[in-house]
């Protein structure tokens, strides 16, 4: 399978994986041919980007950091916590399934740790909020991981980032979902919603008051300039400032009705240019070794003026991966050819092109 992008997708084209809605609902299984209704339709619900059958790709796996299974159990973990806050503000945050959520991505992780290839399923629109909380705490465990960490502290760490915009419950929902631009006033609601978050979260003596700080610290600056108290350094919990990193790729990456995905090595040329400013340097040092610049799928055009697809990674080399080319320009390659960017140094990949 490869990853094409929807404007280039052939009818009668062949999908390789299913596309699901946001809660996890199978819109069109693996093995539909797609026809000009189904295009047209996936368009408008905000899908770009598809994994189409290829028998040049046919030894190809696409694996996703956690999941489906885990996904869901995630994704509801958020939903429960999400209705019971909403429908009563008083009430206390129900850490079993969030600390059962955590432990299924930690060990989902366990098995795929060295780079994060494929963070985020292909999505439309829908229900971005808890697709981000459950990609920003996959991300943040990657980091997390990284560094060390003891399985306590990643599942002190997780929760927290499951939670971490748990205050936005409060914030009010037209400011939230303000399809315009934010003035200064909506700003500063928006703000609130780490203090909020930590109060929810520190209520509830099942979690670390640890993972409530996550919450609270999320939006600080290395440089200063943060919110919400404007700390600097390591004056910022480690958690906030790993979860900052994960947070910021993830919403980068993401397509909003409002403006386009950036593409992953967009998003990782940004984190890279703000480390030392927004960012704590060592936190980027271990993303730049954890994250794969070319996620495995994506399109490329090769300084060779080949054009094909990323069909792996490369354990620690996370800008050199392995690239199959089947074109030649525009015109197809009678036989494909594999070129293992880790090893053919003289080759760069010079564009993205999902086609
Ligand atoms: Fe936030």
């Amino acid at each position: 399978m490869r990853l094409v992008n929807i404007n280039f997708v052939d009818e009668g084209s062949v999908l390789a994986r299913p596309v699901r809605s946001a809660n996890g609902r199978v819109l069109l299984g693996e093995g539909v041919s797609l026809n000009y209704n189904f295009l047209t339709k996936l368009k408008q619900l905000g899908y770009d980007m598809l994994f189409i059958r290829d028998d040049r790709f046919r030894d190809v796996e696409i694996n996703y950091a956690v999941s489906d299974k885990t996904k869901e159990i995630a994704f509801n973990a958020i939903r429960s916590v999400t209705t019971a806050v909403d429908n009563n503000p008083d009430t206390s945050i129900n850490a079993d399934g969030v600390r059962y959520a955590v432990l299924n991505i930690m060990e989902d992780l366990l098995c795929s740790f060295d780079i994060l290839s494929n963070l985020t399923d292909i999505m439309g629109y829908d229900e971005y909020t808890f697709h981000h909380s459950v990609n920003t705490t996959v991300l943040a465990l990657v980091l997390a991981m990284g560094k060390g960490y003891t399985q306590t502290r990643l599942l002190e760490l997780g929760m927290g980032v499951l939670m971490h915009d748990i205050g936005k419950t409060r914030v009010p929902k037209e400011i939230l979902h303000k399809s315009s631009k934010l003035n200064e006033e909506d700003f500063e609601e928006i703000k609130k919603h780490s203090g909020f978050g930590y109060d929810f979260i520190r209520k509830n003596r099942d979690f670390s008051i640890h993972s409530a700080h996550v919450a609270f610290q999320h939006h600080e600056k290395w440089m200063g300039g943060g919110y919400p108290r404007g700390l600097k350094g390591t004056d910022i919990h480690e958690f906030g400032r790993i979860t900052a990193v994960a947070d910021v790729y993830d919403a980068l990456i993401s397509k909003r009705p409002y403006r386009e995905a950036m593409e992953p090595y967009e998003a990782y040329e940004y984190i890279l240019a703000q480390s030392g400013y927004q960012f704590d340097p060592e936190i980027v040092k271990i993303f730049t070794k954890h994250v794969a610049v070319y996620p495995t799928g994506t399109g490329v055009i090769l300084s060779n003026g080949l054009r094909g697809n990323v069909i792996a990674q490369n354990a620690s080399l996370p800008n050199r991966p392995i690239v199959r080319a089947i074109f030649e320009g525009n015109n197809l390659l009678e036989q494909y050819s594999d070129f293992d960017l880790s090893k053919q140094l003289n080759i760069m990949i010079t564009k993205i092109e999902n086609r």
